[in-house]
C-alpha cells in the first residue's frame, strides 16, 4: 500500500474552514482506495506573522520539501498588507519549488446554473495553463525617490526562454490529450518585446504538436470571449498575471469562485507540488462556516490524481458533480443554497 506524506496549509480566512472541512473527506477516500495519507499541519500564515513576525520560518521551504505534496487552503489578512503576506507564504512556494504549471480547469456542472443565458451543464469545459514562476510576478524592480514628487516605481515583467516554452509545450501537450485545441493569450499589439517573444515560442513549439490547432487571442479580446463563447475553447495558455485574471473569469462562468481548483505543479519529482482552491481568504464570510468547499474538494481531486491515485480522483471529482446535479442536496450561499460547509461536506461523504 501507498503511503503519502502531504503538508497542509491552511492559512488565513476560509482556508482554514475549508481545509478543516474537506479532511475527513480525504480519509474517506483513501481508505476507500486503499492507500494511506499522512498530513502534517502547519500553522503558517497572518496569524503567525502577526505574533512573530513572519508567515513561515526561515527554513519553511526546506520543512516543506520533505512531502509528497503540499495542500494550501487560502492566504490573506484585512489586517496586513496584501504583498507582505502573499509574498512571505504563497508566492515563494510556487516559485521556490519551481512550481512553473499552474493548471486551472473551469467546467460548467450538471445543475449549475451559468450566469450566462443559455448554457447547462457540459457546454464549459476548459483549462487553462498559466505560467506560475515569472513573467509579470518576477520580483524585479524596486522604488525610488521615496516621499519626492519624482517618486519612482519600476516592475519589470520578465520572460525567458526556458521558463516561456516550458509553459507553452506542457499546455500543447494538454491540447494533444483534449481536444486538440490550443488558445495562446497573449498583448502582443501593445507589449512588443515579451509577447512577441511568447508568440514566437508558441510558433516555434507548435511544430511538435502538428495535430494540434492553434489559435491566438489579445487577452482583452480573450477576456470578452471567455464571457461570449466560453464553449470554444479547450487549453488555454497565459502569462502568470493574464492567466490570473483569466481563471477568476473562468470561475465566475462556471458558477462560483467556490467551485474553482487549482494544481501548482512541478512536473517531476525534484519538488512537491501544491494544490489549493482558485480562490482567496474570502473575509467577507469567513467565521461564519458558509464557505463553499467544493473548489478545496476539487483540489485534492487533482493532488490525488498528481499522485496516482486516479480512482480516488475520479470518485472524488465525481462525488462534486453528482452532489451538483441533485437539486435536492445541500448547496452553500454562492450557488443559491443555504447550507454550511460542514453539511455540503456530509452529504458528499454519503455519495461516496
Ligand atoms: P476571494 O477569492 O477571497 O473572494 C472573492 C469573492 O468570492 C468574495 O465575495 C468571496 O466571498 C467569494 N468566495 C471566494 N471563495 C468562496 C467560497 N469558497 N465560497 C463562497 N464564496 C467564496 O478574493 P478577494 O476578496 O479578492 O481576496 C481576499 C484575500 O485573499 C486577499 O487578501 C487576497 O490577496 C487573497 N487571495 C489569496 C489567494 C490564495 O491564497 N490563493 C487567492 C486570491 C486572493
Ligand atoms: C491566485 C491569487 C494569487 C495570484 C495572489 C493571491 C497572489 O490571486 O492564486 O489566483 O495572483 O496568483
Ligand atoms: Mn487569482
Amino acid at each position: 500500500m501507498s503511503t503519502y506524506d502531504i503538508a497542509v496549509i491552511p492559512g488565513d480566512g476560509i482556508g482554514p474552514e475549508v481545509v478543516d472541512a474537506t479532511a475527513p473527506l480525504v480519509r474517506d477516500a483513501a481508505e476507500a482506495f486503499d492507500f494511506g495519507i499522512e498530513t502534517t499541519t502547519f500553522d503558517w500564515g497572518t496569524e503567525r506573522y502577526l505574533d512573530r513576525g513572519a508567515m513561515m520560518p526561515d527554513d519553511g521551504l526546506d520543512r516543506l520539501a520533505e512531502f509528497d505534496a503540499i495542500f494550501l487552503g487560502a492566504v490573506g489578512h484585512p489586517e496586513v498588507p496584501d504583498h507582505v503576506t502573499l509574498h512571505g507564504l504563497l508566492l515563494p512556494i510556487r516559485k521556490g519549488f519551481d512550481q512553473y504549471v499552474c493548471k486551472r480547469p473551469s467546467v460548467l456542472f450538471e445543475g449549475i446554473e451559468s450566469p450566462l443565458r443559455g448554457y447547462t451543464g457540459g457546454d464549459i469545459d476548459f483549462v487553462v495553463y498559466r505560467e506560475n514562476t515569472e513573467g509579470e510576478y518576477a520580483d524585479v524592480g524596486g522604488r525610488e525617490h521615496r516621499g519626492f514628487d519624482h517618486e519612482t516605481a519600476v516592475q519589470s515583467a520578465l520572460f525567458t526562454r526556458q521558463g516561456t516554452e516550458r509553459i507553452v509545450r506542457a499546455a500543447f501537450e494538454a491540447a494533444a490529450d483534449r481536444e486538440g485545441r490550443l488558445t495562446s493569450v497573449t498583448k502582443s499589439n501593445a507589449q512588443a518585446h515579451s509577447m512577441v517573444f511568447w508568440d514566437d515560442v508558441v510558433e516555434e513549439v507548435s511544430a511538435e504538436f502538428p495535430s494540434v490547432e492553434v489559435e491566438r487571442l489579445l487577452v482583452d479580446a480573450a477576456a470578452m470571449d471567455l464571457i461570449r463563447r466560453p464553449e470554444a475553447f479547450d487549453v488555454l495558455v497565459a502569462s502568470n498575471l493574464f492567466g490570473d485574471i483569466l481563471t477568476d473569469i473562468g470561475a465566475q462562468v462556471t458558477g462560483s469562485m467556490g467551485l474553482a481548483p487549482s494544481g501548482n505543479v512541478h512536473p517531476g519529482d525534484a519538488y512537491p507540488s501544491m494544490f489549493e482552491p482558485v480562490h482567496g481568504s474570502a473575509p467577507d464570510i469567513a467565521g461564519e462556516g458558509v464557505a463553499n468547499p467544493l473548489a478545496a474538494a476539487l483540489s485534492w481531486s487533482m493532488l490525488f490524481e498528481h499522485v496516482g491515485e486516479q480512482r480516488a480522483a475520479d470518485a472524488v471529482w465525481d462525488g462534486v458533480a453528482d452532489q451538483l446535479a441533485d437539486a435536492s442536496a445541500p448547496r452553500t450561499a454562492d450557488l443559491g443554497g443555504d447550507a454550511g460547509t460542514d453539511a455540503v461536506v456530509a452529504d458528499l461523504r454519503d455519495r461516496l
